[in-house]
């Protein structure tokens, strides 16, 4: 699928003697099909001339934030929705800590925080400047929001030192990337992950609720994420943190996850239901905490709507991975639940005495309408890996 050709490349030119590389580093990327625009900052400009990279790829080159004139011809924003990657090259110690610490003062670091597309840095820097802690803080800082470190590579740096420090070379750079977008199938592909349980309330301190841990789902949304997507997981309450570069919207009860989802539905291409959406809700939750006067206490329950199937019916809908929890006939009640939600590909695993819920590790049968596979006990990160290469083939097969 995506390769570095047709891509949108904006390529962010820092201060630093590895800037000459760069303007190679444009030429290969051109060369390789992509179209690339080109942002300097003023310390870029030191050690080359923007009409150099304005000769190499044809386009005019960025420098200022408040520029009329380029404005008025693509804004900024505009030059952040239209890169389809954003690659740093070289990243130098003062662009990465107004990275890390989201400082918008010239056009470069604007454009990083208006861009929603993945961005990539090779740092390029004196070794006793990378190794000291705080730009290692600034490093994990940004790797945590999932922004692709390449390099640096070690060797003999301009200023005489010896150590880790120098830019990647363009062709390792090009290289890297290559392989990257290679292995990116859902490259600007959105995707929604519902995760986690639904409390659904009895009264203000009580809910009927199930022992999903949002393990698998988060797993999943990580793995959409490293794979190109861009990530929406819906969450029902659970005690983990969002995979980095994952949007998440906090909901508790079937019905929020429900308008949540169908809030966001329209503009999704893949929808993997992986909450365990409670099938009930009390008809009615008490306002004030209910006292224990009675011996008995009936409470009614109500059906909650079936948000994977109402997405499964919807017209021109998005491709639905659907989930299983079963404790008997797993492929027999697997196969009756694709067809009755008319889903394109459903995710079956045993639950009960030690497995599924809660665990870190899980197995799970995957079928679909003309075959299916079953993925072995791993653990739920490498079974999310699994399961998101194989549902990358059906769903290239699908379009
Ligand atoms: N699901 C959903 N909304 C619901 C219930 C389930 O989106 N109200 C989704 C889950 O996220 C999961 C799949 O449907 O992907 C799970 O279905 P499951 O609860 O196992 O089966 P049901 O269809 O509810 O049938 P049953 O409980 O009778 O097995």
């Amino acid at each position: 699928m995506a390769g570095v050709a047709k891509q949108n490349i904006l390529l962010g030119v820092t201060g630093g003697i590895s800037a000459y590389k760069s303007v190679e580093l444009a030429r290969l990327l051109l060369k390789a099909g992509a179209s690339v625009r080109v942002v300097m900052t003023e310390a870029a400009g030191r050690f080359v001339s923007p009409l150099t990279f304005q000769a190499v790829t044809g386009n005019p080159v960025r420098t200022a934030l408040f520029d009329e004139k380029h404005e008025a011809a693509m804004g900024h924003i505009e030059l952040a929705r239209w890169a389809d990657r954003m690659l740093i090259a070289p990243a130098s110690a003062d662009f990465m800590a107004r990275m890390a610490q989201g400082v918008a003062n010239d056009l470069l670091s604007t454009v990083y925080l208006a861009c929603p597309s993945p961005v990539a840095i090779a740092p390029a820097m004196n070794t006793n400047m990378w190794q000291h802690p705080a730009v290692q803080h600034n490093l994990s800082v940004l790797e945590g929001r999932g922004v692709r470190v390449l390099g640096p590579a070690s060797g003999e740096q301009a200023c005489g030192d010896k150590g880790f420090g120098r830019m990647l070379e363009p062709m390792e750079i090009l290289a890297t990337l290559k392989k990257e977008l290679q292995s990116m199938p859902f490259a600007s592909k959105k995707v929604l992950v519902t995760a986690g349980p639904t409390h659904e309330a009895i009264d203000p301190v009580r809910f009927i609720g199930n022992r999903s841990s949002g393990k698998m789902g988060y797993a999943l949304a990580r793995a959409f994420q490293e794979k190109g997507a861009d990530v929406l997981l819906v969450s029902g309450p659970v005690s983990l943190a969002s995979p980095p570069g994952v949007e998440r919207i906090e909901v508790q009860t079937a019905l929020q996850m429900y308008e949540a989802v169908f809030e966001n539905i329209h503009a999704v291409d893949i929808f993997a239901g992986c909450a365990a959406v409670a099938d009930y809700r009390p008809e009615h939750a008490s306002e004030q905490k209910i006292k224990k006067s009675a011996d008995k206490m009936d409470i009614t329950l109500v059906r909650n709507p079936d948000i994977l199937a109402e997405v499964a019916a919807l017209e021109d809908g998005p491709f639905t991975l659907g989930f299983a929890a079963e404790t008997e006939k797993l492929i027999e009640n697997a196969r009756a639940k694709l067809q009755a939600k008319q889903l394109d590909m459903l995710a079956a695993n045993r639950v009960g005495e030690g497995m599924g819920f809660e665990r870190d590790e899980n197995s799970l049968r995957v079928i679909w309408s003309a075959g299916e596979e079953q993925l072995p006990v791993q653990d739920k990160q490498l079974l999310a890996e699994a399961l998101v290469d194989l549902l990358a083939n059906r769903y290239q097969a699908n379009e």
